[in-house]
C-alpha cells in the first residue's frame, strides 16, 4: 500500500512538472526567398520527429513568418519573446534579416541560434545569437580556392547585390582572397528585385572574363545567369549558397548548367550516421532530396534541443524560470562540442560561429532531380589564405 501510494506521488509530481517549452522558428515563408524558409521549416519538422521532448518536457514550435522582410524580421522576434514566451528561436535564414531580429534578440537575451546566415556580423559582439553554418570570409576564400586552384581561373566579374549584407560580405572576402593568389576582380553592382541585368553584363562582357561570381541570391541569379548567356558569355558562373534552391534552375533553366557555387552540405555526400538518417526520413516524408538549408535547419534543432536538455540537466529548476533558463540557454548552444549533425559534427567557437568545411556543388540541369545539384568537391578551413 505504501509502495503504491509513493509510485502514485512519483507519477503525479513528474506530471505536474512536465512544462510545454515554446521553441520558435523565425522563417522567411513567404516573400522573396520564401523557397529557403520552406525547406528550413521541414527540416525542422524532421528534426521534431526524432526529438520532441527534453528532460522530460514537451517542446512545442511556433512558426511565425518574417515575410522575407526586415522590419518584420525584428518584428517577429519580439512577437515570439514577448507574446508567446519562447525559450529560443531558430532564426533566420538570409544574414540581413538575422542582423535584423538579433538586435532584438539580443536586447532581450532570447537566445536565437540561424541554421544559414554567414555574414561575420551575425553574431560579432553579441552573446545570445549563435549559428550552425560557417561565416563568409571562409565561403568567399573558399571560392576562392576553387576558382583560382581548380578551374584555373584568373579573371572575375563580381555581382553584386547591394542589398543584401550577405552579398556585399561575400564578394569582399572573396576579392580578398582571390587577389592574394594573383587573380584579377572587376566587381558591378545590382539590387534584389531587379529584373533587366543586360547593362551590368555588357559591362562585364568588356573586361573578358573566365568566370562571373554572383553573390545574390536564387532569383536574381537565375536571371543574371540567363541575359549573361544571351549576351554571349561562354565562361564560367560562380555562386555561394544563395544558388542552393531547386528554383535557381526553375528560373535559370540551361543558363545554370555547369554553374559552380559554394554551400554548406550535399545530399550526396553524407557526412554522418545521422546525415543517413536525416536524407532517408525527409524523403520518406517529402517525397524529395533534402536541401542544404533543411539539412541545417534539422541541426539548428537539434542543436538548440541538446543544449537546453544540457542546460536543464544542470538545473532541473530553470523549468519555472523562462529568463533564467534562456541565459543557461544562450551558454550551452556557445559550449556545443563535436555534435553530430545532418551537416557534419559541429563546434561552436567563442563567437557563436561554427568552424566547418566547405562543400562545392555543380548544376547538371538535365540530371535526375537527386543529382541536379551534384558534389564537386570540399574546401577545408586550412586551404583558407587567411
Ligand atoms: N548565407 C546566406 C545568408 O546569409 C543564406 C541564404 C541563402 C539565405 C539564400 C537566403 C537565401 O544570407
Amino acid at each position: 500500500m505504501k509502495k503504491l501510494f509513493l509510485v502514485a506521488f512519483v507519477v503525479f509530481s513528474l506530471v505536474a512538472f512536465a512544462a510545454t517549452l515554446k521553441v520558435g522558428a523565425v522563417l522567411p515563408m513567404t516573400g522573396g526567398i520564401s523557397a529557403f524558409g520552406q525547406m528550413a521549416w521541414e527540416g525542422i519538422q524532421v528534426a521534431y520527429e526524432l526529438k520532441p521532448t527534453v528532460a522530460g518536457h514537451e517542446v512545442k514550435l511556433i512558426l511565425i513568418d518574417n515575410r522575407s522582410e526586415k522590419t518584420e524580421a525584428a518584428n517577429a522576434v519580439a512577437r515570439a519573446t514577448d507574446k508567446e514566451h519562447v525559450v529560443g528561436i531558430i532564426g533566420q535564414i538570409a544574414s540581413s534579416h538575422s542582423l535584423a531580429g538579433g538586435a532584438v534578440a539580443e536586447k532581450k537575451h532570447v537566445p536565437m541560434i540561424s541554421p544559414t546566415s554567414t555574414n561575420p556580423l551575425v553574431t560579432q559582439g553579441k552573446k545570445y545569437i549563435s549559428r550552425a553554418c560557417f561565416i563568409d570570409p571562409f565561403q568567399g576564400g573558399a571560392a576562392a580556392v576553387f576558382a583560382f586552384k581548380k578551374l584555373g581561373v584568373k579573371n572575375v566579374v563580381a555581382f553584386t547585390d547591394v542589398e543584401q549584407d550577405y552579398s556585399v560580405g561575400l564578394t569582399n572576402y572573396f576579392i580578398k582572397a582571390f587577389k592574394k593568389f594573383g587573380g584579377k576582380v572587376r566587381q558591378v553592382f545590382y539590387k534584389t528585385g531587379d529584373q533587366d541585368f543586360t547593362a551590368q553584363v555588357s559591362i562585364a562582357l568588356k573586361y573578358h572574363p573566365d568566370a562571373i561570381y554572383i553573390t545574390g541570391y536564387y532569383p536574381e541569379a537565375a536571371l543574371i545567369s540567363r541575359q549573361a548567356r544571351q549576351l554571349g558569355f561562354k565562361g564560367y558562373i560562380l555562386g555561394g549558397d544563395g544558388f542552393d534552391a531547386p528554383e535557381l534552375i526553375k528560373i535559370g533553366g540551361e543558363a545554370v548548367d555547369g554553374a559552380y557555387f559554394t554551400t554548406h552540405y550535399n545530399a550526396n555526400g553524407a557526412a554522418t550516421e545521422l546525415s543517413k538518417k536525416f536524407v532517408k526520413m525527409y524523403k520518406e516524408k517529402y517525397g524529395k532530396p533534402p536541401s542544404a538549408f533543411a539539412a541545417l535547419a534539422f541541426d539548428a534543432y537539434l542543436i538548440l534541443a541538446d543544449s537546453l536538455e544540457r542546460a536543464l540537466s544542470k538545473n532541473p529548476e530553470l523549468v519555472n524560470d523562462l529568463q533564467g533558463l534562456r541565459e543557461a540557454l544562450a551558454k550551452e548552444i556557445r559550449n556545443t562540442k563535436n555534435f553530430e549533425g545532418a551537416s557534419g559534427y559541429i563546434t561552436i567557437n567563442e563567437n557563436g560561429d561554427a568552424v566547418k568545411s566547405v562543400v562545392v556543388a555543380v548544376v547538371r540541369v538535365n540530371a535526375p532531380t537527386d543529382k541536379q545539384f551534384d558534389f564537386a568537391g570540399i574546401v577545408n578551413p586550412e586551404e583558407i589564405p587567411f
